[in-house]
């Protein structure tokens, strides 16, 4: 269920990093543009208000900028139950900010083995970029 969770989030889905930052890794773009660092979220929020959130930001929270992803979860991640789904990005949220500088087993090889083999990515300094 974390992995499924962890791939709802990549950009083969919901792409929820394009706004959010977590932890030290920082979304493109200008920091104004920034959501909250989810890995303080396990800190800062009751887990069931996460679930009625993600399921439907505008429904608490008139004009967020937080897009609403259901109804509308893929087909592909845990047989397509949306319930699921969001339970799965919730917890994977509690698990990546209270497990910092960790990876889910899979995870490296999922997401960079896609790009090459070849060199390692730089390391991404996108603080003070003026
Ligand atoms: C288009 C940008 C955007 C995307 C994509 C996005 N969010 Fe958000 N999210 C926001 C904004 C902005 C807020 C803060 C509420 C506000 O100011 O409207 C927020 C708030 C949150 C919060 C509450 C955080 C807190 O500490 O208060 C959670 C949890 C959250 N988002 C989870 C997700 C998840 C999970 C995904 C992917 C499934 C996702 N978000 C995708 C913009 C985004």
């Amino acid at each position: 269920e974390l992995q499924a969770g962890a791939k709802l989030m990549t950009k083969d889905y919901f792409n929820c990093f394009s706004c959010h930052q977590q932890g030290d890794k920082k979304p493109e773009g200008p920091e104004s543009g920034w959501a909250p660092d989810l890995a303080l979220a396990h800190a800062r929020l009751n887990p069931d208000w996460m679930l009625k959130w993600i399921a439907n930001p505008p429904s608490l929270q008139p004009g967020t900028k937080m897009p609403s992803f259901y109804p509308g979860g893929p087909d592909d991640i845990l047989g397509g139950n949306q319930d699921a789904q969001i339970r799965a990005l919730r917890d994977y949220i509690f698990w990546f900010g209270t497990h910092p500088g960790q990876t889910l087993p899979g995870q490296e090889a999922a997401l960079p083995a896609k790009v090459s083999n070849a060199a390692p990515a730089p390391v991404k300094v996108s603080k003070k970029r003026l």
